[in-house]
């Protein structure tokens, strides 16, 4: 199957990255959102880590203005999905945003267009059958930064065509992700492990068990990771982080799965991480030498 068109659907945080990286890889790509300020704000942060790119000398100048022509925007995704190959969702993680997505999709889409979603842990199986072709449907689990992440979780819904496994697969090679196919279980399998450890970090730290600094750096440093849970957390977004292990407690029913207040308390005061300036970490003055967030010093 040829990918002449790519629509991503949201432009938020995960959005904006993997149009960045469709784009980099030469197919034309139209980034949807109702909000136009979000919009351009996704174009910036493409830019700038195009910018960062080139630094690396990952890219020429070329293509990054290559990249860069390959993208356009809209507000107005009823006149894009009917010339899409291929739709990718990147909208917040609730249910009934993305079903008004995917009805609308599922009513406007071609025939031969694939419809992708980036959900973190909602059933593909679900969101497929609102598209009235849930052959055609896949779940494209990117990471955060999608740019510099390799790994794309494929998922299998219940419906979905062994075709269409077989043609993300081939088009996550193109993009030089390395696709890995797992089944259609809350969580998947990313998710489903990385969450109950950030949650559990979330409550050492609500107890008093260690400081953010502690935490981060016992992970760190004597576990391998490259970040630390909570610093984790704050890029995933809090908020995001809610909403998965409200699904998995929910679906998988088990009490390890229950949020932590302090991930509660954190998202109602609007301390969503990176994103809003404030997490575990301030981030205010210096977005990439964020502080400890004064609440936690
Ligand atoms: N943040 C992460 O690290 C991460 C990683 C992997 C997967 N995900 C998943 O990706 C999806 C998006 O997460 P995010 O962190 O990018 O969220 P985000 O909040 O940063 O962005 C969501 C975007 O969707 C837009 N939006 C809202 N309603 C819309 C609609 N009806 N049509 C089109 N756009 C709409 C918003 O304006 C916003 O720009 C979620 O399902 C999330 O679980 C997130």
């Amino acid at each position: 199957m040829t990918f002449n068109r790519i629509t991503v659907v949201g432009a938020g945080t995960m959005g904006n990255g993997i149009a960045h990286v469709f784009a980099q890889y030469g197919f034309n790509v139209t980034l949807c959102d109702p909000n136009q300020a979000q919009l351009d704000l996704a174009l910036e942060t493409i830019s700038k880590n195009l910018d960062r790119q080139l630094q690396k000398g990952k890219l020429t100048q070329e293509s990054k203005a290559a990249s860069l022509n390959n993208i356009e925007i809209s507000t107005q995704p009823k006149l894009i999905f009917p010339h899409s190959d291929m739709i990718i969702e990147a909208v917040p993680e609730n249910m009934s945003i993305k079903r008004e997505v995917f009805e609308q999709i599922g009513k406007y889409k071609s025939k031969h267009c694939l419809v992708a979603s980036n959900t973190s842990s909602l059933s593909i199986t679900a969101l497929g059958a609102m598209t009235q072709t849930p052959e055609q449907f896949i779940g494209m689990h990117f990471m955060n930064p999608v740019p510099v992440m390799p790994l794309v979780e494929v998922i299998v819904g219940h419906r979905t065509a062994q075709k269409t496994v077989d043609a993300v697969v081939a088009l996550s090679q193109k993009i030089n992700k390395k696709p890995f196919i797992v089944n259609d279980y809350p969580g998947f399998v990313a998710n489903r492990i990385a969450l109950p450890m950030i949650n559990e970090a979330i409550e050492a730290l609500e107890l008093g068990v260690g400081g953010v600094l502690e935490i981060d750096q016992i992970m760190k440093l004597g576990m391998g990771h490259p970040m630390g849970p909570l610093q984790l957390a704050d890029f995933i977004g809090l908020d995001v982080c809610l909403a998965i292990l409200e699904i998995l407690h929910k679906e998988l029913g088990k009490d390890k799965y229950a949020p932590s207040i302090l991930l509660r308390k954190m998202v109602l005061a609007q301390h969503l991480g990176r994103k809003s300036g404030i997490g575990f970490y301030d981030y205010q003055s210096d977005i990439k030498n964020p502080t400890i967030a004064p609440q936690f010093t």
